[in-house]
């Protein structure tokens, strides 16, 4: 099916950068909210980032105007009959996603492609909710979706293979890099990405390194910025909302740092609020110190550890394991997914965990997964595949096999 013309509802932080993307690739796009004061913030910043393209060179001021003219911002539906299919990007709400979609189920043709930008809601669930479920499917952009290249592509039980199909073609020709993921909490990257970030706050709250050396050795290893300016600069009111959302799917490997807490408690939400990990303009992170010294001094000594680099990146390839072992998605695409998604690299090149295993060594992987396991518990079990695969001597690059496929 082609996409003549789209809509996005919720016109918020990930919505107008959905509707400004979808401009930028020449299709028309209705940008709908409830709130003729977020409208307006959103068009601001959809010309906000045309006037960047323009001012860099990249874009003549008039090709800009005939891009903004592409959206139609509106508090009504009325732009909605004939368009071929529909993000929502209201809030993280199950019960707002589902009237929202009851809503367009009145107004949208049967043949539109209802999609949804949740970060961690039910595909499935949302599917059943509706009259369409075969067209029902989850579009995952990252922030900010303008300049982030993933989208994570989730099928529910009863999307069609044509409303998949359909939907990789549309994020493509959006300049987007797709990556399909079967439906799971976390979906891939999120699921990736916070035993790493718990790790580190475990690390932290123990007092095994500080903040900005932890930050530094993640930098030094090749993340494009550390875990803990990352955190502050997504929030850490998001991080321990699908942190906790982690843990009550996952169980115990996902048990959050009790210093996110702490953080939340001391409403330190991270670079919005002037402070979270670091503090920010005149607040400094001294009570961050403090809460660290009481959650160590109440630790045992025997959990008390150190930190290391391997501690915080073996959680991240454990669990990309884990995703293949449960046909998540395929080792190429939660490879290129942790590149596009995280902008992990290794010794300057664009690595994901799964190529990162394979160059390391599984044996070696195993080896460390095993040892760290020992020491801190069941959290870094490693996952059957990779000692399968290492039983098997599929150890990675200096087998000619592991994860990926090497020729001699
Ligand atoms: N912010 C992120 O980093 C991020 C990243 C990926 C995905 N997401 C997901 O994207 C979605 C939106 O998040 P956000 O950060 O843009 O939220 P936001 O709060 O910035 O924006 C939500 C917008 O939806 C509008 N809205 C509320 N109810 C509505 C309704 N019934 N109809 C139309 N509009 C309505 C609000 O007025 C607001 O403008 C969530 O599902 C979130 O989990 C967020």
């Amino acid at each position: 099916m082609y996409i003549f013309k789209a809509g996005v509802v919720g016109a918020g932080a990930m919505g107008a950068e959905i509707a400004q993307v979808i401009s930028f690739s020449g299709l028309p796009v209705v940008l709908k909210d409830v709130d003729q004061a977020m409208l307006e913030r959103g068009m601001a910043r959809i010309r906000k980032i045309y006037q960047g393209r323009v001012d860099k060179g990249k874009m003549s001021s008039g090709e800009a105007e005939s891009k903004i003219a592409l959206v139609e911002p509106t508090l009504t539906y009325d732009g909605f009959g004939d368009v071929d299919i529909v993000i929502e990007a209201v809030p993280e709400k199950m019960a707002i996603k589902k009237a929202v979609f009851a809503e367009l189920e009145a107004v949208c043709p049967q043949s539109t492609i209802f999609a949804s930008n949740t970060s961690a809601l039910s595909i499935s669930e949302l599917g059943a909710a509706t009259r369409r479920p075969h067209k029902v499917i989850g579009m995952h952009f990252f922030n900010p979706a303008h300049v982030m290249k993933l989208v994570e592509i989730i099928p529910g039980l009863d999307t069609s293979q044509e409303t998949v199909d359909d939907v990789v073609q549309f994020t493509e020709s959006l300049r987007k890099i797709p990556v399909v993921v079967q439906e799971c909490p976390g979906f891939l990257v999120n699921r990736l990405l916070m035993p790493y970030l718990n790790e580190a706050t475990l690390c932290l709250g123990e007092g095994a390194a500080t903040a900005s050396e932890i930050d530094a050795a993640m930098v030094d290893f090749g993340m494009p910025m550390g875990p803990f300016t990352l955190m502050d600069m997504l929030g850490l009111d998001v991080c321990s909302d699908v942190g906790s959302y982690l843990y009550s799917e996952y169980g115990e490997r996902m048990t959050p740092a009790p210093l996110f807490f702490r953080l939340m408690q001391a409403g330190r939400l991270g670079e919005k609020a002037g402070a979270g990990f670091y503090g920010y303009g005149d607040q400094t992170d001294e009570p961050v110190r403090q809460m660290i010294a009481e959650i160590s001094a109440s630790l045992p000594p025997e959990q008390r550890g150190e930190f290391s680099v391997d501690r915080l990146i073996m959680p991240l390839i454990n669990e990309a394991v884990l995703c293949l072992q449960e046909h998540i998605a395929t080792a190429p695409d939660i490879d290129m997914a942790v590149v596009a998604g995280l902008g992990m690299t290794y010794h300057g090149e664009r690595l994901g965990p799964l190529a990162l295993a394979d160059t390391l060594g599984l044996d070696t992987v195993l080896a460390k997964l095993d040892e760290l396991r020992a020491r801190y518990g069941e959290r870094f079990r490693p996952a059957r595949l990779l000692r399968t695969k290492v039983r098997a001597g599929h150890l990675g690059k200096k087998a000619g096999k592991g994860f990926h496929e090497y020729s001699a």
